[in-house]
């Protein structure tokens, strides 16, 4: 027995057969059938702390969860089948523009968590010629949540998974941002002040944009106050895939080696524990209302925490959102130029 579209979407030709697993999938999102249920669209849940974080959604009955994926029809085992995933390359801005197109005529998105992450050490330029790591971490994100807005329920949230990496104060062993620019970390060989060494400038590349998505939580606060907005630190978390463009061993020693050698401190995470935590932030009543804050696991525990003092200045957020919103403009927008433009001459910053 079949169903046609529009009744029970998901199949290319329009027809499901009633054994096929995304039939039930289909089932249970429907929100007048079952109760009001909680939709989730997330980024970043193929791997690590997202994967954690997806695993804790799924075990809430009110959640269904939608996930944007490079490779839709390969989830890790542990989500197939569980819930829905739509194509999601965030290293080419025409790919978040078709996932956001696919939520068109969706119902309303409850919780949009932005979890997705690289940290790019090989100098990788993204579809549109953007440092890769700013690209995916930030650009692709902010084209998101623009894109997504007018989809968010009343009351809606937005977490964006940022680092403690990004403040000088922090401790953290990377090189902390320079300044949040958003065309020169976009090109960054206009920046004159530019790293000469590869690992340092990727790493360094890498805590801007986590600057960046602490001070587009911050921007979303102003701008959204309808909303609750929020970036988290998940602290230091080896044991996912985060260096896996690091050279030679480093990135499986990341991921298989340190979760053992690594002493569990307040600031020292794992997988599960940060996920946990990221999807209570994105799920629990006692987090509504946050606006534009930025919250930190510490050890079992999420704790308000202050962001450098270079996220506290409001008009480098604006800057930055409007800067962002050039770099990765809406189709609906009237048509940028997304090429890299002519160097600066260098001294002139
Ligand atoms: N681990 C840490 O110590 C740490 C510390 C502070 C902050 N964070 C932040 O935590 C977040 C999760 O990182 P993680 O440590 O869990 O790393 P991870 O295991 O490598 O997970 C990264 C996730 O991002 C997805 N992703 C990467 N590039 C993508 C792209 N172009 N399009 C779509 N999805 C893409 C990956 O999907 P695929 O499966 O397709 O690769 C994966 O699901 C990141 O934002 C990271 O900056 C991590």
């Amino acid at each position: 027995m079949t169903l046609r579209r529009p009744f029970a979407p998901g199949s290319p030709d329009g027809r499901l057969v009633f054994g096929h697993a995304s039939f039930y999938i289909w089932l249970v999102n429907q929100p007048n059938l079952w109760g009001t249920r909680m939709r989730i669209v997330m980024t970043g849940a193929t791997g690590g702390i997202g994967l954690a974080a997806a695993k804790r959604l799924l075990a809430e009955p009110k959640v269904s969860l939608i996930v944007g994926a490079r490779a839709p029809d390969r989830l890790p085992a542990d989500l197939a089948g569980r819930l829905e995933a739509r194509s999601l390359d965030l290293a080419s801005l025409a790919s978040v523009e078709a996932f956001a197109a696919t939520f068109a005529d969706d119902p309303e998105i409850d919780v949009l968590i932005l979890n997705a992450g690289i940290q790019n050490v090989s100098d990788a330029t993204s579809a549109d010629g953007f440092e890769l790591s700013f690209a995916v971490n930030h650009l692709a994100h902010h084209l998101l949540i623009r894109a997504l807005l007018p989809h968010l329920a009343r009351n809606g949230r937005i977490v964006l998974t940022a680092s403690g990496t990004h403040d000088p104060d922090e401790d953290t062993g990377l090189p902390p941002p320079r300044h949040i620019d958003a065309a020169k970390l976009a090109w960054p060989k206009q920046d004159p002040d530019l790293d000469p060494r590869r690992m340092t400038r990727g790493r360094r590349a890498y805590t801007a944009s986590k600057l960046a998505n602490v001070m587009t939580a911050r921007e979303l606060g102003q701008r959204r106050p309808d909303l609750t907005t929020v970036a988290l630190d998940p602290g230091f978390t080896p044991g996912t895939g985060l260096a896996r463009d690091y050279p030679g061993p480093a990135g499986l020693i990341f991921r298989f080696i340190l979760p053992r050698l690594v002493r569990r401190t307040a600031r020292v995470s794992t997988p599960e524990n940060s996920g946990r935590l990221l999807a209570a932030l994105a799920t629990d009543e006692r987090y509504a209302g946050l606006r534009g804050r930025y919250m930190a696991v510490r050890g079992e525990a999420l704790i308000e925490t202050r962001p450098s003092a270079v996220a506290h200045d409001d008009a480098l957020a604006a800057r930055l959102w409007e800067d962002s919103a050039r770099l990765a403009p809406l189709r609906t927008a009237p048509p940028q130029v997304r090429h890299e433009p002519t160097p600066v001459a260098a001294g002139r910053g």
